[in-house]
């Protein structure tokens, strides 16, 4: 039984892979991709998510969502993933059309109208599913889960405390941490594992034209990057939040309970992880510690092969 999924992303060069992989991927059921301000601003990230599954040839609505955080001025990461946000690559025009419905109406229109439950893939900023929540009170009867790249138990990669999906909005990310809704969070604990060596990169399928290629161009992009920054490989942020989804076993969480920083000077952004249970609250998070790194890039290999055929 396949899973559905509902997508939403700020592409973003990660992104485009772990969409890659997603729309590879026989275990989902992509019902729809939906936008966000984040890595670029939001009428960027719109045309790279229109872009991205016009190239894949996946007939899945692509709703734009918001386009700034829910309180505070968008900060976006041009500096990592260029000023298209799509690092080197330039794509073909998209061939999908831009939708009028609004990413938090498309949440809703495709779970709780519909009488249905969908899981929830976020890899930005929580922008939309934050709008969704104060719009639709119900929307939590349609979303079985959110599996968000996100966060981290400890050091931050946008701030020495906080995490880049996190502190571009950390209102939003406080509503939907405190909604009662499931929710896996794979943060840098587990992401700054996910590294591809350069040999990794290079034996994968590359077959030219397909999402293949896409993929492995994005990744010798963020491999530049990354070993720039000190490390051993490539590392695969949103890739990690989609193996997750498609191979649960792939990583390995611990419950706790997390709340999100959203006034501190210095630590604005944090999600400030109860590891040593200390408030006695009940675990709200499932973070993400540790991945299999062998059997992520075993999964990337099999998906991205899946395009030769
Ligand atoms: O911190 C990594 C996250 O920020 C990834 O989702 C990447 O795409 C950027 O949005
Ligand atoms: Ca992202």
């Amino acid at each position: 039984m396949k899973r559905p999924v509902i997508i939403d992303c700020d592409p973003g060069t990660d992104d485009t892979i772990a969409l890659v992989m997603a729309f590879a991927a026989e275990e989902l059921d992509i019902k729809a991709v939906t936008t966000v301000a984040g890595n670029q601003t939001a009428d960027k990230t719109a045309v790279n998510g229109r872009k991205i599954v016009s190239y894949l040839n996946k007939d899945v609505p692509v709703a734009q969502g918001a386009d700034k955080p829910i309180m505070r001025p968008l900060v976006t990461a041009a500096h990592v993933h260029g000023e298209s946000g799509m690092g080197p690559v330039v794509l073909p025009e998209a061939s999908i059309p831009e939708l009028e419905i609004k990413a938090w109406d498309l949440f809703y229109k495709l779970t709780v109208d519909k009488g249905e439950k969908v899981h929830l893939i976020t890899l930005g900023p929580l922008s939309n599913v934050a709008m969704a929540l104060m719009k639709y009170p119900s929307l939590q009867e349609g979303i079985e889960g959110i599996t968000m790249m996100a966060g981290s138990s400890g050091y931050g990669n946008d701030t020495p405390a906080a995490e880049y999906n996190i502190y571009a909005d950390p209102e939003a990310a406080r509503i939907v941490f405190d909604s009662g809704i499931p929710i896996t969070m794979v943060g840098l604990d587990c992401t700054h594992k996910a590294l591809l060596t350069k040999e990794e990169i290079d034996s994968m399928a590359s077959t030219p034209g397909t999402g293949a290629k896409l993929a492995q161009d994005m990744m010798n992009h963020i491999y530049g990057f990354a070993t720039r920054f000190g490390f051993d490989g490539a590392v695969m942020h949103d890739p990690s939040a989609v193996a997750a989804v498609i191979q649960p076993e792939l990583i390995k969480t611990e419950p706790y309970h997390v709340v999100v920083e959203t006034k501190g000077k210095y630590t604005t952004g944090k999600t400030v992880v109860d590891v040593m249970r200390v408030t006695k609250k009940e675990p709200n998070v499932n973070v993400a510690l540790d991945i299999d790194r062998e059997g992520f890039v075993h999964l990337v290999k099999r998906l991205l092969k899946s395009y030769e055929s």
